[in-house]
């Protein structure tokens, strides 16, 4: 009988239950649907962690693809590299993912990075992961703005590194559910409303259809 595949799921959004995280949740219900099983993790829910303390004990002998530091983020490392698919979301900040994005990314990768001339990274096998940013902006924003650039820059080094990687951008969201309680005459309230009753729930099925078609 097949061995059950094991999928990390990574909210890198502090707000459950808003868009990165309902779109994190429904990739994971894609995989277990297939029968997968999953790991949920919230990196604003974890023990105290920090981004990459570049001490390099990853870079000695016996410790190749194992970062070192004990913290919030060890559970999560540990969950990726026993596991068979990553699906990992989170907003845009500032153009970029966010803070807690960059932390476990700086660990995640580093961790198997060589400073080689023969191999670049240390990791033996490579597992399909899916990268869902979501963002105020609309899709047509992404190459003008340089977040295509910006994501690119991250998903190389996950491609090198922890596997090949699949993009799922939900963008324009609702950023709240009252937009008349704020002074936010950027937006248009309604428009924002009527994307998300139409669009999001297409978005949502998106992350479930690829999902199953990337861990089945
Ligand atoms: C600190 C902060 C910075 C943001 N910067 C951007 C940005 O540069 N571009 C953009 O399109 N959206 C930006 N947004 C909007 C979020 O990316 C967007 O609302 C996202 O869908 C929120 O995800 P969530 O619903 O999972 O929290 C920003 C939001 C916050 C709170």
């Amino acid at each position: 009988m097949a061995e059950v595949k094991k999928i990390v799921a990574v909210n890198a959004s502090p707000r459950t239950g808003w868009n990165t995280d309902r779109l994190v949740r429904e990739a994971e219900k894609g995989a277990q649907d297939i029968g997968c099983e999953t790991h949920y993790f919230n990196l604003y829910k974890l023990e105290q962690y920090t981004g990459c303390r570049s001490c390099f004990g990853c870079m000695l002998e016996g410790h190749e693809g194992h970062c070192v530091v004990k913290d919030g983020l060890t559970p999560v490392l540990d969950a990726i590299r026993e596991s068979d698919g990553l699906i990992i979301g989170t907003p845009n900040y500032f153009s970029e993912p966010t803070a807690a994005f960059r932390a476990l990314f700086e660990r995640l990768v580093f961790q198997y990075l060589t400073y080689e001339r023969e191999r670049v990274s240390s990791s033996t096998r490579k597992i399909p992961v899916l990268f869902i940013m979501t963002s105020n902006a609309p899709l047509h924003y992404y190459d003008r703005a340089g977040y295509t650039e910006i994501i690119d820059r991250v998903c190389g080094p996950i491609e090198t590194h922890i596997g090949p990687v699949t993009r799922l951008i939900a963008s324009d969201t609702l950023q709240v559910n009252d937009y008349s309680r704020y002074k936010w005459t950027y937006f248009d309230a309604e428009h924002k409303k009527e994307r998300h009753e139409k669009v999001f729930p297409q978005d949502l099925l998106q992350a479930n259809e690829t999902a199953k078609r990337l861990f089945g």
